[in-house]
């Protein structure tokens, strides 16, 4: 389907059954067509596999034997954990969860071609298993230096701070593959303020911190955000000055401390030294 003819579906699945919670969706998502005549379905949470009754989803979870995404476990703290899936290897996983997330996302186009994309699935453990919270997915090869393709927190995880950890973590991976990044446009509306809110903090505190004059690229190199969103993120903060055909970065103490305020707290944060993973080849 094409962006166009996804934005005049009607929205048919209007609401979801996954581990514990019931979530009403928000957008059109393009389930097989046997699925038309249902308005709710039944996720398992492991293998996201979906089903029409209740009865059925039982059934699955008695001989279901996932207890967390497939693929491999890039990080733990806590209670937290990251996994990698590789679309390629985990198609059937990769595209329900394409299924799943564009219940919750209105302007992408939806990719069958799972076969390119990485998934990084976060999720709550505890002794039932590994709950999925939210999930990025990434192209393995980027012309345009993506890396994000794709966020979602699902809708009962929202606003607690997982969408900034995983923004973060798609930045840890770009460090770790000594590149800059950027995610893939158009952003939505809630995406572009999580950005923004990330970028914001992380460029503030680096400022905050540093003594002396610092480049556009230089702060780029440090935090693997892309020169354009930098400078687009200063700009809005009014610490853009253009002199002599060139930006240059003025940070006012005071200025720094109000916006400082404003951007509140980071949230969860990643500890970096429980991060293993070396980049896709
Ligand atoms: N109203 C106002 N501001 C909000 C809201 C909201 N409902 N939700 C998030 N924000 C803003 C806030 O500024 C918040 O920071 P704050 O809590 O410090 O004020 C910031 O976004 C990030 O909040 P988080 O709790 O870290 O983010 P969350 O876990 O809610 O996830 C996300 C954000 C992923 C964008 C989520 O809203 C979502 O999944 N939305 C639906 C799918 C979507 O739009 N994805 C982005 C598409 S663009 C792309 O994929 C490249
Ligand atoms: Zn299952």
């Amino acid at each position: 389907l094409r962006e166009h003819e996804e934005f005049t579906k009607v929205k048919n699945i209007a609401t979801i059954e996954l581990g514990k919670y019931e979530i009403e969706t928000w957008y059109f998502s393009p389930f097989p067509p046997e699925y038309n005549d249902c308005t709710k379905l039944f996720f398992c949470e492991f293998c996201l596999n979906f089903m029409k009754r209740k009865e059925q989803l039982q059934r699955h979870m008695r001989k279901c034997d996932l207890k967390h995404p497939p693929g491999d476990e890039i990080y733990r703290n806590g209670s937290l954990s990251m996994f990698e899936v590789d679309g390629k290897k985990n198609k059937v996983y990769g595209q329900n969860l394409c299924y799943l997330a564009k219940l919750f996302l209105d302007h992408k186009t939806l990719y069958y071609d799972v076969d390119l994309f990485l998934f990084y699935v976060l999720c709550e453990c505890d002794d039932r298993g590994c709950h999925m919270v939210g999930y990025f997915s990434k192209e393995k090869h980027s012309e345009e230096s993506y890396n994000l393709a794709c966020i979602l927190t699902l809708p009962p995880y929202q606003r607690k701070g997982y969408g900034k950890f995983l923004i973060a973590f798609s930045y840890e991976l770009s460090k770790k593959e000594g590149k800059v990044g950027t995610p893939e446009r158009p952003l939505s509306d809630l995406g572009l303020l999580s950005y923004r809110g990330y970028w914001t903090r992380v460029l503030l505190d680096i400022l905050k911190k540093h003594k002396g004059n610092i480049s556009i690229k230089e702060l780029s190199d440090m935090t693997a955000i892309k020169a354009e969103d930098v400078l687009s993120t200063l700009q809005s903060l009014e610490l853009i000055q253009y002199r002599k055909g060139q930006h240059v970065i003025c940070a006012d103490p005071k200025v720094l401390d109000r916006h400082l305020k404003a951007a509140g707290c980071g949230g969860l944060d990643i500890d970096v030294s429980k991060l293993i993973w070396t980049p896709y080849k």
